[in-house]
Parts: structure tokens; C-alpha cells; sequence
């Protein structure tokens, strides 16, 4: 747990180094919160930490592996628990590509579960990528101690997610029922900067076509009365997409080479329908 939020994997474009920077945009009061990609869950779980008024909140993702472990953390802690333990005692480099090679379809929500945040916590970088057929390709990272199973975090995801209805959705179905007044945040995969720095989390594409229906998906949310918010990378393509609504920039520190050594502040565009009031 780093900033009092906790955490279960790392994810790639995870926002906990731009929190600070994002507190200002979320509405003081929220009844319901839709979260349409939610990868590692940062902002759900600090939404759910600092509004105890929240009533439900919907988190969704295209992964299905990351949402079956996000059931398995709400509903079988225990069990999660224990057995992410046993792959603690277990775990080294021919352990490693044992479960790597598991057939996903055949095991039980729980085994998915386990060998995901296994994966997750021991693989090269916490990346995920998937080959053409879906299989998870990284190879062992380089970790001496591995923490595999971060049980209080677990814990306290676990008891924070009872308020949550999560499932696999595509973005635009999983926010068709929500209604005036409630709280929409897209962290959608960025735009690129340029093509090959792509992030690719599963085997589809993000990439013109869905930006452009993920910006219909939002003016459509306007209309309705729904506030929300939006994370991009800060390119011409993305600005011109949401021209009318207010952006605001912030800082990331990214990979920006293809070295891997190499990390520097970028801008980063945040929109919202809703002007922002607070100041940092
Ligand atoms: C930028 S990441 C989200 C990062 C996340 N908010 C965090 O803090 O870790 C983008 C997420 O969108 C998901 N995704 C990609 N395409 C999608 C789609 N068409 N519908 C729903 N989710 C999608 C990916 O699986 C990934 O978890």
C-alpha cells in the first residue's frame, strides 16, 4: 500500500502518480461511480475509501482474467488468500512457466484468479500481453523477493469491492444504464504518441475507431446528465474529439524511449464535462 490507497497488481498506465493531480476532478458527492476500464483499480479503490456515500459502483474491463480475479477478491478472499500463499512457497523459474502454460479454460475461477496475480507479481516488468491467441507470453522477471501475496491489501479490496458490480463488458454496454447525476470516469488505453509506443493489453486494438466511439459514448453521457471524466494521452486527435469540453493538463512521468532507462514528465489531458471548482 503506497499513498493509503491499496493495490493487488501493477498495471500498465496505472494512475496512482497522478492521483494528487486527479482529486481535484472528482465530484464531492457520488451516488453511483461507473469505471468502464478499470485495470488495477486505483481510482475505483480511492473513490470507495473517501466516499462512504457512494451506494454502488460499477467496475468493468474487456479482461476477462482480471475481472474473474476481481470477483474471486470479493467473493473467496480466503481461499485467495491461502492459495496465493502456496505459490509464494512454490514459486521459481520452472513453477513460473508451469502455470504460464495453464489452459485458462480449464481451470476454476479461483485457480485464474491466483495463477493472474502470480503472474501479475513475477512476470517481467508486471507487464500482461497476450500472444494471437490470447495466451499469456511474459517471461519470469527478475525479482530476488517477489511479493506475491500483499494479503492486507487483498483484504481491504476485498471488504471495499462488496459495494461493486463488476463484470466483462466493452465500454459502451457496460455504461448504457447510468442516469443523471452519476459519476463516470474512462481511463481508456492512450492514443499514441507515436504508433510503436502502443500499449497493447489484449488482443484487440484501441486505437482511431474506438477513440472516436468512446467520444460518442461520452457526448452521449453529457446529454443524459451523467458527470464525467476522461484520461488521454495530450495529442491533436484526442483534443479535437472532445472540442466543447473542458481540458486540463497534468504530468506523467513515462517511459518515453524505447530505453526503458529513460523516464521523463509528459503532459497527459484530463476532460470533463463539469467545470472544476477546487483548487490543489
Ligand atoms: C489504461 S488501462 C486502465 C488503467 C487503470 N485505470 C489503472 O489505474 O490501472 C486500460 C484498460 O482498458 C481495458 N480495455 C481495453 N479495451 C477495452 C474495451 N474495448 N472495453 C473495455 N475495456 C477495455 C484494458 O483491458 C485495460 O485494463
Amino acid at each position: 500500500m503506497s499513498n493509503g490507497i491499496p493495490s493487488f497488481i501493477k498495471w500498465a498506465g496505472g494512475k496512482k502518480q497522478l492521483l494528487e493531480q486527479f482529486k481535484q476532478f472528482f465530484p464531492d458527492k457520488i451516488e453511483n461511480y461507473y469505471e468502464s476500464f478499470v485495470g488495477g483499480g486505483t481510482i475505483g479503490f480511492y473513490l470507495l475509501k473517501t466516499h462512504p456515500e457512494i451506494k454502488k459502483i460499477y467496475l468493468s474491463d474487456i479482461n476477462k482474467e482480471l475481472v474473474t480475479t476481481y470477483k474471486v477478491v470479493k467473493n473467496d478472499i480466503n481461499n485467495l488468500i491461502n492459495l496465493l500463499k502456496q505459490y509464494k512457497e512454490k514459486h521459481n523459474k520452472e513453477f513460473y512457466y508451469k502455470i504460464r502454460s495453464q489452459e485458462v479454460n480449464k481451470l476454476s475461477e479461483l485457480q485464474i484468479a491466483t495463477r493472474f496475480i502470480y503472474l501479475n507479481k513475477t512476470c517481467f516488468n508486471g507487464l500482461y500481453r497476450v500472444n494471437s491467441k490470447g495466451q499469456f507470453n511474459v517471461p519470469i522477471g527478475d525479482y530476488k523477493n517477489p511479493t506475491i501475496c500483499q494479503e492486507e491489501d487483498l483484504r481491504e479490496i476485498s471488504k471495499l469491492l462488496q459495494k461493486d458490480d463488476i463484470s466483462v463488458k466493452q465500454f459502451y454496454d457496460a455504461v448504457k444504464k447510468a442516469k443523471k447525476g452519476d459519476f463516470i470516469y474512462f481511463d481508456p488505453p492512450y492514443y499514441p504518441l507515436n504508433r510503436s509506443s502502443f500499449t497493447k493489453y489484449t488482443k484487440e486494438q484501441f486505437l482511431e475507431k474506438e477513440q472516436e466511439k468512446l467520444a460518442e459514448v461520452f457526448k452521449d453521457l453529457d446529454k443524459r446528465g451523467c458527470k464525467v471524466m476522461l484520461s488521454n494521452s495530450d495529442t491533436e486527435f484526442i483534443k479535437n474529439l472532445y472540442r466543447g469540453y473542458y481540458i486540463s493538463v497534468v504530468k506523467a512521468t513515462r517511459m518515453i524511449n524505447c530505453n526503458a532507462t529513460k523516464r521523463g514528465k509528459i503532459n497527459e489531458i484530463v476532460i470533463t464535462n463539469y467545470l472544476i471548482q477546487k483548487k490543489i
